[in-house]
């Protein structure tokens, strides 16, 4: 006897092999043939033997405490299918017909397919339930479904023990830890027979006709994860992601115009006057974040919560983003780092207003204490007098940014009023008691909510692990992703936008738009960096160098200098920075290095070697394979000629200058010992090159440029038009350094600000509105309604005694 009886398939649930079956339902005396998985989950199909649109399926799955659900899917690949899913409710079987992919959410499908019981084997019982059913329509005869052409068709089957999110509602949300899915090829030929139209009567011909998911118009359901998401009843004109300083600027810019604004950070409060709790052991109205004497200590004395853990390098995840745990270099973008490769409307000349708007409100110092002095002089002393010898310039940085060959400079700092400075403190004081301005902190932005070109809101994450689409105002609202460049992909990825193979790998917990909607872009492509090596002079000059704990544990002087905005804390960790260029024959390319230097024990000068502005090493953000974490693809340092070509030219120019005469510094290699006369820069940086570590000045991961796509494998295209907006939406932008389609001459914060005030212009500029003024009054267009100025200029007056904290 050849076939097996599902009764005793039953009762030897877990013992018996996964594979194909042909079976006689001892309940409806129907024969199938069909799929079990071993372990509970069984599919039968019974076909006409001239099969058309119909079939009778059996979907048998266990039951674990009244819930569950079970489908079968009309096929498997990464394109869409049909897929019927069933589940208890109480007594009765629920049955709803969804469009499937491997990677997206099912949303409820609207092709004409009729789902009609079989009462005799449609039930619950204490260990499983049953649905058997003539699926009308679903052998399509479209991409969706199988064809009976041949004798074996490949199908699919799904199943979960969690239960779906409404089990009243046919159109509910699924949940999405899944006991089991695979494909499996089905039987044809074993499912055909001459009885099938006297079982097919047996069914009684309720129609299932599930209803589309309304959206809009307060709170409602939507299907996401295991859990519900709201829909929020307020809506913004602008909803910001990411409270980086490219987030914070463009968010106050905006709300000064006058709009509604939304700012959503994942992150919780960092410095004092944000909230943050995080205070250092001698002052209680100080965080560690503030004091710039801290800055190179932080990793050590921050909150865990302060580094994002699921980026593929090192991102801060707070209020400020990477400006309020970054080391507070503020080197001025120089012309050439505009004018080489980004495009035009966005030169030297075309940023020049808004790098002013930047640098009246955060001008950056060179000489950040009070009382004009500068501590802890002995590397600058040594290093000016070595560079000044062999041709360097020195200069201030901060007024002549565009002296960036053999030049050296007292460190330009992102300092104001002796604490840490940056949009934390020069822009969001201005517009956080505004009305019109909110800011969400520790919410995560999950997705852009797309519906073809039209970005409608947001899906985020609340702490509880809750979920809310925020939307913004119909029509002219407009959503802005400002994540930073490790993790702005990510909601790209999670919107439906980006090289299909990243999107396919987007949790099953995110809802994906159908694939019809993805949009093909080259995100992720392209991310650059600074590579970082460490070259360590050795010097025979006294230096007055400091122990760490001279920071971490400040002497009672340090603290009471710090009370009156003077002193070692008010420095960051560099003593001297100089700038000069290279141009390697390998490809003619004009390559600038940096120096950042300082003094870290007792007879040596540390020099840590930027590779810069020019380089051409790149590499890609890519999802991990649980689609929760960006990575890269490969290292994005020195992979080409030409940048190992830079570095070295550069280390052959050290070598000499150090060969000179009373120099004063002698190279060290990575060993400590001190280098051979004569070593050249190849083989130093071969020794050096175990020093290697990122700049963590990651930019290119969602490049300004003509429109590219993730198929090309010429060079990496454009994600966002030169207004910010990404290709193929009518309201998406991105305005952080993932839009930057190059490196900068010096680290990133300041050109990412640049480049932030230079967006939110171009944004506003959209609707007819220009940048700038402050009081948002200036305002030309009726894109939303007219605020109160008076109220807001009194407002203005009110927050400018109250701000400086
Ligand atoms: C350790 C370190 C040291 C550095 N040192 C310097 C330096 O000395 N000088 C310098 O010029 N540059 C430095 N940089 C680089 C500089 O800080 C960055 O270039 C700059 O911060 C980038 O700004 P951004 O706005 O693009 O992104 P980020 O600063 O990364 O800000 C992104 C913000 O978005 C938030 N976010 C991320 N995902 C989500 C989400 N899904 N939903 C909501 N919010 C989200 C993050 O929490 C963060 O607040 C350093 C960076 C690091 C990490
Ligand atoms: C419940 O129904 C399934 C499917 O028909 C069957 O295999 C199983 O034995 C039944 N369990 C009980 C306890 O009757
Ligand atoms: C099912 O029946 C068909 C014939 O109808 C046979 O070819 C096939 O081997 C059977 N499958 C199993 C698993 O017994
Ligand atoms: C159910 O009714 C529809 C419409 O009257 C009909 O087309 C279909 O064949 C019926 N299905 C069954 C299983 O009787
Ligand atoms: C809408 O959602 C909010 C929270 O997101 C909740 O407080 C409110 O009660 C909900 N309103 C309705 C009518 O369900
Ligand atoms: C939004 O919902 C909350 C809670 O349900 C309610 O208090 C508030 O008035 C609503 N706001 C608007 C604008 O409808
Ligand atoms: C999406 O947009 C199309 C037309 O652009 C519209 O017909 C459809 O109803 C929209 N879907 C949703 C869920 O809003
Ligand atoms: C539901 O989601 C929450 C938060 O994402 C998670 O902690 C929980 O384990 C999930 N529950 C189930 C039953 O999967
Ligand atoms: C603590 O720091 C604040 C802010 O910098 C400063 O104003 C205050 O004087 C300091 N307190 C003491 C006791 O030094
Ligand atoms: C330091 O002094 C020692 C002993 O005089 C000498 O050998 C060495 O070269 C000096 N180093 C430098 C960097 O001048
Ligand atoms: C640096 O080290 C890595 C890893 O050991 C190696 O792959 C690379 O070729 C080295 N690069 C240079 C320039 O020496
Ligand atoms: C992708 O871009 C490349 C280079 O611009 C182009 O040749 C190719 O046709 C594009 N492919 C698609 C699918 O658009």
């Amino acid at each position: 006897m050849k076939y097996l009886f599902f009764s005793l398939l039953g009762s030897a649930l877990g013992a018996s092999a996964a594979g194909q079956l042909n079976y006689t339902d001892s309940n409806t005396g129907i024969s199938f043939s069909g799929y079990t998985d071993g372990k509970g989950y069984t599919f039968g199909m019974a076909l006409p033997e001239d099969p058309a649109k119909d079939f009778i399926a059996q979907v048998v799955a266990p039951v674990t405490d009244g819930a569950g659900w079970a489908g079968i899917d009309m096929g498997v690949s990464m394109a869409e299918y049909l897929l019927i899913v069933a589940w208890p409710n109480n007594d009765e079987i629920m049955l709803s017909p969804r469009l499937a992919s491997a990677y997206a959410t099912p949303s409820v499908y609207t092709g004409d397919v009729t789902l009609s019981p079989i009462a005799k084997g449609t039930f619950v019982n204490s260990t499983h339930y049953s649905a058997t059913f003539v699926c009308g329509g679903c052998i399509t005869g479209g991409s969706d479904s199988f064809s009976t052409d041949g004798d074996l068709a490949v199908m699919a089957y799904a199943y979960s023990t969690s239960a779906v999110i409404d089990p009243t509602d046919t159109s509910t949300s699924l949940s999405y830890h899944s006991a089991g899915f695979s494909g499996f090829g089905q039987n044809l030929a074993a499912a055909k027979s001459a009885q099938y139209a006297k079982w097919a009567a047996m069914a009684t011909n309720t129609t299932t006709t599930p209803k589309v998911p309304t959206t809009g118009g307060g709170n409602s359901t939507i299907p996401s994860t295991n859990q519900t998401t709201t829909i929020s009843n307020s809506t913004y004109d602008y909803i910001i992601a990411g409270a980086g300083p490219a987030g914070l600027i463009a968010a106050s810019r905006l709300a000064e115009s006058g709009a509604s604004v939304l700012l959503v950070e994942r992150g919780g409060a960092s410095t004092f006057s944000t909230g943050g709790e995080d205070v250092v052991p001698w002052n209680s109205s100080v965080t560690v974040y503030d004091v710039p004497g801290l800055a190179y200590y932080l990793s050590s004395m921050a909150d865990s919560g302060t580094y994002c853990t699921d980026t593929a390098s090192q991102a801060g995840c707070l209020l400020g983003g990477g400006s309020v745990v970054n080391a507070l270099m503020f080197v001025k973008p120089q012309d050439a780092d505009f004018n080489d490769r980004w495009p035009a409307g966005w030169k030297a000349s075309d940023v020049h207003s808004a790098s002013e708007r930047l640098f009246t409100r955060n001008p950056g110092t060179s000489s950040p204490s009070a009382d004009g002095r500068r501590y802890d002089q002995g590397a600058y002393d040594v290093l000016s007098k070595f560079f000044g010898a062999n041709g360097f310039r020195s200069v201030d940085a901060l007024n002549e940014p565009n002296s960036k060959t053999d030049v050296f400079s007292h460190p330009p700092w992102n300092i104001h009023n002796h604490e840490r400075g940056g949009p934390v403190k020069t822009y969001l004081p201005l517009v956080q008691d505004m009305t019109n301005f909110k800011l969400s902190l520790n919410t995560k932005v999950i997705r852009a909510v797309r519906n073809g070109t039209w970005a409608s809101g947001v899906e985020v994450e609340k702490q509880d692990g809750s979920r809310e689409i925020i939307q913004v105002t119909a029509n002219s609202g407009k959503v802005l992703l400002a994540a930073g460049a490790l993790s702005t992909p990510r909601i790209l990825f999670y919107s439906g936008i980006g090289p299909s193979s990243q999107i396919r790998k987007v949790p099953a917990s995110v809802q994906l738009p159908a694939s019809s909607q993805w949009i093909d872009l080259p995100v992720g492509e392209g991310l650059q960096d600074h590579p970082i090596i460490t070259l360590n002079l050795a010097t025979n000059a006294s230096l007055d160098t400091l122990d760490p704990s001279a920071f971490t544990s400040p002497s009672n002087s340090s603290v009471s200098q710090w009370g009156r905005g003077s002193g070692l804390l008010t420095q960051a960790g560099q003593r001297l920075n100089f700038w000069t260029s290279v141009t390697p024959t390998a490809d003619g390319q004009r390559r600038f290095l940096q120096g950042t230097c300082n003094s870290p024990s007792a007879g040596t000068v540390r020099v840590k070697l930027y590779l810069t502005h020019g380089l051409t090493s790149s590499s890609s953000v890519v999802l991990d394979a649980t689609g929760a974490n960006t990575q890269f693809s490969g290292s994005p340092w020195l992979q080409t000629a030409g940048d190992i070509e830079a570095y070295e030219m550069f280390l052959d120019r050290m070598v000499q200058m150090v060969s000179k005469p009373g120099a004063g510094v002698a190279i060290q290699l990575s060993d400590g010992s001190v280098a051979p006369a004569g070593i050249t820069g190849a083989v130093l940086l071969a020794d050096l090159n175990s020093t290697l570590v990122t700049g963590a000045h990651y930019v290119g991961t969602a490049r300004m440029g003509p429109r590219g796509n993730g198929t090309s494998s010429s060079a990496v295209g454009g994600v966002v038009d030169t207004d910010t907006r990404v290709y193929g939406t009518d309201n998406l932008f991105v305005v952080d350094a993932s839009m930057h389609p190059d490196l900068p001459t010096g680290n990133t914060q300041a050109i990412v600000m640049v480049a932030a005030e230079k967006a939110v212009e171009k944004i506003l500029g959209l609707d007819g509105v220009t940048v700038g003024g402050g009081d948002g009054m200036q305002k030309e267009g009726a894109l939303w309604s007219r605020r109160d100025c008076a109220a807001k200029l009194l407002l203005l007056q009110v927050r400018s005694v109250s701000i400086s904290r």
